[in-house]
């Protein structure tokens, strides 16, 4: 049994696997529209976390775990546990790099749909940046999240541009320099 993670699961492994590889799948792209409030959010105020979305044109890189043999069902019931907050799991071809040699195969992939309870879709991305600077939960900050998954995307595979993703990286990281820079105001006597 295989499972691809193109989010928290390609930099976050807390579960055992037997073996890995970079890969990707078509007909999807990488959206941060799924809502947390379990692990970068809390009820009512929930973080922005990355789910997939139909794009025939699509193409999203990330890694498949290869679970251990005889543990499948012991790891899966942990990883649904982790990705309860609204995903779903379904099967698709993961293509691994090509200079692996490896053929396509199948893979389980966790995606909140449009249907669950914490998918809050598209919005401009400066409002996403926002809510991503603001929120925090349980795992932590919503912006350590971005960091982290824009950090494994660059280092398992350098050529990917993921747009959404490496601006929503700019526009949070620019902010989060100007709140810096900018002196807070104390009151005074
Ligand atoms: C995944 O990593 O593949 C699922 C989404 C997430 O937990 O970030």
């Amino acid at each position: 049994m295989w499972v691809f993670g193109y989010g928290s699961l390609i930099w976050k492994v807390d579960f055992p696997y037997e073996e890995k590889r970079v890969g990707y799948i078509k007909g999807f792209s990488r959206r941060f529209w799924q809502g947390s409030t379990d692990h970068r959010g809390v009820p009512g105020k929930p973080g922005r976390v990355v789910t997939l979305v139909e794009d025939p044109e699509g193409c999203v890189w990330g890694v498949a775990y290869k679970l251990p043999t005889g543990q499948e069902q012991e790891v899966k019931r942990y990883l649904d546990y982790r990705e309860k907050g609204g995903y779903q799991v379904i099967t698709v071809t993961f293509y691994p790099r090509p200079e692996s040699n490896h053929s396509p195969s199948p893979t389980l992939l966790y995606i909140g749909n449009d249907d669950n309870p914490n998918y809050l879709g598209p919005a401009p991305l400066e409002d996403i940046a926002n809510q991503i600077l603001n929120s925090t939960g349980p795992s932590g900050k919503n912006t350590e999240y971005l960091f982290q998954l824009a950090e494994a995307v660059r280092t398992i595979m350098p050529e990917d541009p993921d747009r959404h993703l490496f601006s929503l990286e700019a526009i949070v990281r620019e902010r989060l320099q100007k709140r810096q820079q900018t002196p807070a105001i104390e009151c005074q006597d």
